[in-house]
């Protein structure tokens, strides 16, 4: 892949966080960009919070066609956009602005990112019991994209119970709970009863049904914690083996390493396990089609994933 050469017609891309230095969105979009022939110079920004807005008005004010917003600002920069997709607006939480007529519109392509990145790895979780470990902002989005996938059951665990308490509600009052049942527990509790007692309720819900409650691997697990990313690898917030039993599939959303102790932990008890790679990958090039009015196709998506490998 070729590099862009910067000319008087090049539009401006970017992101806007703090820190930016280690991302690696700068290098996605890059390569997006030289496959489509696209004259687009993407840049990581580093904002501090008392100038978000006038980065916004700024950016807006250049012509940049888009921007990405990470950490800590997808709230924060919600109040400076001229509208907000109803999606992005239910999580709370905006990463990629588009340009409009009247200004920048907030969306949230962490969400479907995830999803699509899942189909990609060839996960189905429809009408599987899903286990998220975490309850922060990268938990916000994977219960977005679960309920939107109306998926049965949902657990949450978190060393603290009271924010996956606080996650589970907002969920609960958005949706209902007539197409999907959330639990939360912290990791004192005895969550493997409570799975347990997820897979007899589904068996109940199910009679036809061959599996057995209590059969190993019928659970997907989403690991969205920090716990386990480098340098802190030998860790895993979970580590007994009976959970993990439990698991056909580990979805870990750590990218660094690429192999996870969690993700080993499942693979040891017979599970696969995927890293948080492709929900990047994806997160980007949804970002990317909503700023060109574009489909990216899985091809491309393979390109752009082996050249991120190389890079991380
Ligand atoms: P993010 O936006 O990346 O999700 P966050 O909001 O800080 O970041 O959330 C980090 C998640 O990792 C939380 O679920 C946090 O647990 P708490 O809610 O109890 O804080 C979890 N986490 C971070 N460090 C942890 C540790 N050492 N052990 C267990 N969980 C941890």
């Amino acid at each position: 892949m070729g590099g862009i050469v910067i000319d008087g017609k090049t539009k401006l891309l970017g992101l806007l966080g703090n820190p930016v230095e280690h991302s690696v969105s700068p290098a996605l979009h890059a390569a997006l960009a030289s496959l489509r022939n696209d004259n687009y110079a993407y840049l990581a920004f580093k904002v501090e919070e008392d100038r978000l807005k006038a980065a916004v008005d700024g950016a807006y004010a250049l012509g940049a066609k888009g921007l990405n917003v990470t950490v800590p600002y997808k709230k924060a920069v919600m109040p400076y956009l001229c509208e907000i997709d109803e999606k992005a607006s239910l999580l709370g939480a905006v990463n990629t602005l588009v340009r409009t007529e009247h200004g920048f519109k907030g969306y949230n392509t962490d969400m479907p990112g995830l999803y699509r990145a899942m189909k990609y790895d060839g996960v189905e979780i429809t009408g599987r019991p899903v286990v998220v470990i975490g309850a922060g902002g990268v938990s916000n989005a994977v219960l977005g994209m679960l309920y939107e996938a109306r998926v049965p059951q949902i657990l949450i665990l978190n060393r603290t119970k009271e924010k996956a308490d606080v996650l589970a509600e907002r969920f609960k009052s958005a949706y209902g709970s007539d197409v999907t049942k959330i639990r939360t527990a912290s990791y004192d509790e005895d969550y493997l009863k409570i799975m347990t007692g997820i897979e007899q309720e589904m068996t109940d819900h199910n009679p036809g049904s061959t599996e057995e409650p209590g059969s190993p691997g019928r659970w997907i697990a989403i690991q969205a914690t920090s716990v386990g990313m480098s340098p802190g690898t030998d860790a895993a917030a979970i580590d007994q083996s009976a959970f993990y039993q439990k698991i056909e599939v580990g979805y870990d959303l750590i990218f660094n390493p690429a192999e996870t102790k969690f993700m080993k932990l499942v693979k040891q008890e017979g599970g696969r396990s995927y890293n948080g790679l492709r929900m990047l990958l994806f997160q980007g090039i949804y970002a990317y089609e909503l700023w060109n009015d574009i489909s990216v196709p899985d091809e491309w998506a393979g390109e752009v994933l082996n050249k991120l490998e190389e890079l991380i």
